[in-house]
């Protein structure tokens, strides 16, 4: 295992991530946690993470000392190699050529991390973002590389097994940084690479018999890939005990909620209460334009039919919940200032506490990719792991302005024709989220040799990470007026299709 300490960079996760991939299990906890946990964990590596602050501030963030005495093997990276130089003796400052983005280094010693990659003499690409640099290595470290404005872009101690980099390892700019990463897990830290989603799945059901016993297990199910991977381990492990629920409220992509039933009913033999509750939905959003009240009045019932259909189920003493390892890793509180609510996420799903059931969580130390991998390994169709993330709310964000019955047919139609054309374009993998959105605007066309006046539907394609930024995905022209082409001429109500060209910011993905 790896312990990361984080120390506030935007790509920590990151550093998580190429571990795993590795083939090494690893966690983060904040620079400044509790000791006693960081023994705890045992680590065979440490790595010190970037972050904003500058060294040679005041009152700046330091790794504990317990790193340097636990005679663990270190990696510094970027603000973690300013820390680890400070801490061992050696000194920093400000830069005077600050380097961000793309640079190179070239290599002038030889380096325990190169095995399968960097040599001596080689210039290589990496991805720099900094504005201290080293002046002085700590004593018994050689400088392994070096760039225009970092003269120690990469400084080793090989007895004692540290090592610092100034650029990103683990951005994808950094083009060798995957195995530089790799070797310090395996070679430097002797670990060996048994991280794997199918010893994750052997041992993850071992853990849910043992905290479930003869329990009754309870899970929501969305057909989301989250909630799907977790109802599909859970099964594996304790079968019958466990029973989902799915609260279909109507606002689901075309045909997800017959696909939810067959897979989970009929494949896998899960009991599944199916409710159609779309009436009971659609009602209560009647007359409502407002997104907010929307997200409310759908979040409010989602948890009322839930808590109905559970209480028929009775005698439940768990609730199973598909939270993820990002939802659960403590940020490094000194960085984050009041944040504005956009939406209300996370509206849907949470129970009242007065059912104070205990959480069963079994993808709680997987990110995405993985949790999608796992699901792969259980025998998940691709339809439901590689899925496009959809919001709670469904389409009911999706429909602008009041949602009827009929405008939410309207749209899955035109939906389904965009992902169709999408999927058979082989684009499906390269877009992080695509959809439909119908507006509340009409507009005059024309038709063989009528004259038509139908609604407007935005179609919305972007690509990102996280969702929290998002770029425009690049179709070409052809492509899309191919898509409108079948919009216009295949669904009755709407007689004219736009691109959404918005990045996100200024823009959010959904457009309510
Ligand atoms: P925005 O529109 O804020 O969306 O850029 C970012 C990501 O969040 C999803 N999203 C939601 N998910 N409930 C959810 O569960 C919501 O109310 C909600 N609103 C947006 C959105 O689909 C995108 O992936």
């Amino acid at each position: 295992k790896i312990l990361i300490l984080d120390f506030g960079s935007q790509v920590t996760q990151l550093i998580a991530r190429r571990v795993r991939e590795s083939g090494v299990y690893c966690e983060i906890l904040p620079f400044n946690a509790d000791v006693q946990r960081m023994r705890d964990f045992g680590a065979a590596g440490i790595i010190l993470s970037g972050g904003p602050a500058s060294v040679s501030e005041e009152g700046s963030p330091r790794a504990p000392d317990w790193v340097f005495e636990s005679g663990l093997p270190v990696l510094g990276i970027c603000y973690g190699q300013m820390c680890m130089c400070v801490q061992l003796g050696g000194e920093a400052k400000g830069a005077e050529i600050r380097e961000f983005g793309r640079a190179h280094v070239d290599v002038v010693a030889d380096c325990e991390l190169f095995e399968g990659t960097w040599s001596v003499g080689a210039r290589e690409q990496v991805w720099m973002s900094h504005g201290d640099h080293i002046s002085a290595p700590p004593p018994g470290f050689k400088t392994v590389a070096v760039s225009e404005g970092a003269p120690y872009a990469l400084i080793a101690n090989d007895e004692r097994k540290y090592y610092g980099m100034m650029f990103h390892p683990e951005v994808v700019h950094t083009p060798h940084g995957a195995r530089l990463i790799k070797n310090f897990t395996h070679k430097v830290c002797g670990l060996t690479g048994d991280w794997t989603m199918a010893s994750f799945r052997q041992a993850e059901i071992e853990k849910i018999r043992a905290h479930v016993g003869k329990g009754k297990v309870i899970c929501g199910l969305s057909g989301g890939v989250d909630s799907s991977v977790a109802a599909a381990l859970i099964h594996e492990a304790i079968g019958d005990q466990l029973t989902c629920i799915f609260v279909d409220h109507g606002l689901l992509r075309s045909g997800e909620a017959d696909e939810v039933v067959k897979v989970f009913r009929d494949r896998f033999n899960i009991k599944l209460v199916h409710r159609d509750a779309s009436d009971l939905f659609l009602g209560e959003l009647k007359g409502v334009t407002d997104p907010e009240k929307k997200r409310k009045i759908i979040g409010k019932l989602f948890i009322d039919v839930f808590d109905e259909e559970a209480a028929k189920i009775g005698g439940a003493e768990f609730l199973a919940q598909g939270t993820l390892y990002p939802d659960v890793i403590e940020s490094v509180s000194a960085l984050g200032g009041p944040s504005v609510t956009i939406k209300s996420h996370h509206n849907v799903g949470g129970l009242p506490d007065y059912m104070k059931l205990k959480l069963v969580e079994p993808l709680r130390e997987l990110f995405k990719d993985e949790v999608r991998e796992l699901g792969r390994e259980l025998g998940l169709p691709e339809t439901i792991v590689g899925r496009h993330p959809f919001p709670g709310p469904g389409l009911a964000i999706r429909v602008l302005g009041e949602v009827t019955r009929e405008a939410v047919a309207v749209l899955q139609k035109a939906d389904a024709i965009y992902l169709e054309e999408i999927r058979n374009a082989g684009l499906y993998n390269a877009i992080w989220q695509a959809f439909a959105v119908l507006l509340p605007v009409k507009s005059v066309g024309v038709m063989g040799d009528g004259r038509t006046y139908d609604q407007v539907c935005a179609l919305r394609a972007v690509t990102s990470t996280d969702g929290m930024t998002a770029d425009v995905y690049p179709f070409d022209v052809a492509f899309l007026s191919r898509v409108a082409g079948r919009i216009v001429n295949e669904v009755r109500g709407i007689n004219r299709v736009t691109y959404d060209i918005t990045s996100k910011p200024p823009g959010t993905i959904e457009w309510e």
